[in-house]
């Protein structure tokens, strides 16, 4: 993909439903009695392979352009898969499928592409083990997964690590669970999880990092309507903000508050983004962004505001070697295993562009004012680089080319055509 540089961006876009909540509301409607309709479900393949997997389950879906219908079976309607279920790249896919999966009266064998077969799966393979479920991987702790399902008993699990799909795993295995099951969070990691077990029926309680799900709820259909993605609108926020005499609106996108951490990072540094329209809808909160060319400062991410910022580093690096001061992200080793390990492939794509970027364990330090040179750049099959360094490539000196741009298909395959359609 070559892409030339931008004068500015302006219009009105958009985007793909938002992905994490795709995931989630294909996944309760289907354990759900009756039809559940889902309006802009999510466009990206991650989502697609949930739908994919659900089918093989046995769970009747159809779709219509983004809306999806589908008609659910209850907790204990889903059937033996006839094959391995593919999660694709989908590490959200994965994680949260087997806590469903651990509690089937069945055996089933998940796994995925070259990438998620890196990924560690320790993380869901132990609540789901004291559970009850017998689970064996590759090398221990690698898919696929081999997931014999059984009666599971609800455990009382603090999560070693800030992770929301494997907070999602024990929730859903939960369901299953005669009794309450209780997870503790470290760092409060994105909720959506809990508002859509509410939103579906589900006896859940909130308190301050606690939650505690109730299991065998009798889960009923609905009608839900997905938002934007907000990690999607990332790009074009940070486009519209480096970009000068930019003027950018972006509709209906998703402001869960553990999600908008990412605004209130850029705002802190001088953005000018306004929210207009916020609405409500199945327990989520959306609203149309306003976003114009502003001086960013740049600044420091670390502890809780890595993890809430997770996604959105690879286009934040991009924005800080433009900002003011500069931007260092600690406490990121999450990052590294990632679809890809992103602070390598951050550093290996800004330093292929001339820009100056130091490397840490758990981070990177990115100095400021720095100038964007055209290039050849790598995704390296992950979506978020592709698209962080097609935002980059628009503020370069010249035509700069991506090899394996392909990859944002993964959670936004509209994306170039959007970015085509906004750049001057
Ligand atoms: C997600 C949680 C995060 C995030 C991923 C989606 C989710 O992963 O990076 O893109 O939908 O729950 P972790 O749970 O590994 O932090």
């Amino acid at each position: 993909m070559r892409i030339s540089p931008a004068r500015r961006v302006s219009g009105s876009i958009a985007l793909p439903g938002d992905k994490s909540i795709s995931h989630r509301y294909a996944i309760l409607a289907s354990l759900a009695a009756g039809d559940s309709r889902i309006q802009n479900y999510a466009t990206g393949a991650d989502c697609h392979s949930t739908l994919l997997a659900l089918q093989s389950l046995g769970v009747p879906i159809e779709e219509q352009g983004t809306e999806i219908v589908v008609r659910g079976r209850g907790l204990d309607g889903l059937r033996a898969p006839l094959a391995a279920l593919d999660a694709g790249n989908s590490g959200s896919t994965i994680r949260m499928l087997s806590g469903i999966l651990a509690a089937q009266p069945f055996h089933s064998r998940i796994g995925g592409d070259e990438s998620l077969s890196r990924r560690p799966m320790g993380r869901i393979i132990d609540p789901l083990t004291r559970m009850g479920a017998s689970i064996s991987a590759r090398d221990g702790r690698f898919p696929p997964l081999d997931i014999q399902g059984a009666p599971l008993h609800p455990i009382d699990y603090t999560l070693p690590v800030p992770s929301a799909q494997v907070k999602t795993c024990v929730l859903f295995a939960g369901l299953y669970a005669g009794g309450a099951t209780v997870v503790r969070e470290p760092v409060r990691s994105r909720d959506h999880t809990e508002i859509a077990l509410r939103e579906f029926g589900a006896d859940l309680r909130v308190q301050a990092k606690t939650i505690t799900l109730q299991g065998r709820p009798a889960l009923g259909a609905r009608d839900l309507v997905v938002p934007a993605d907000l990690s999607s609108a990332a790009f074009f926020i940070v486009a519209a903000l480096l970009l000068p005499n930019s003027r950018l609106s972006i509709r209906a996108v998703g402001l869960n508050p553990t999600r908008s951490t990412l605004l209130d990072f850029l705002a802190a540094m001088g953005a000018q983004i306004r929210i207009l329209d916020v609405e409500s809808r199945n327990g989520e909160l959306s609203g149309d962004l306003l976003v114009a060319s502003s001086p960013v400062r740049g600044g420091l991410i670390e502890k809780e505001t890595t993890a809430a910022l997770i996604d959105e580093i690879p286009v934040l690096a991009v924005l800080g070697a433009a900002s003011d001061q500069g931007l260092t992200i600690r406490d990121a080793a999450e990052l590294r295993i990632k679809e890809t390990d992103r602070i390598a492939t951050i550093a290996d794509n800004l330093r292929r562009m001339g820009v100056a970027a130091e490397v840490l364990p758990d981070g990177l330090v990115i100095p400021g004012r720095q100038r964007f040179h055209a290039a050849t750049l790598d995704s390296f099959g992950d979506h978020r680089i592709a698209m962080a360094f097609a935002v980059a490539a628009l503020l370069a000196d010249g035509d700069s080319v991506i090899q394996g741009a392909g990859a944002a298909s993964v959670s936004f395959p509209e994306f170039y055509d959007t970015l085509a359609a906004v750049c001057a």
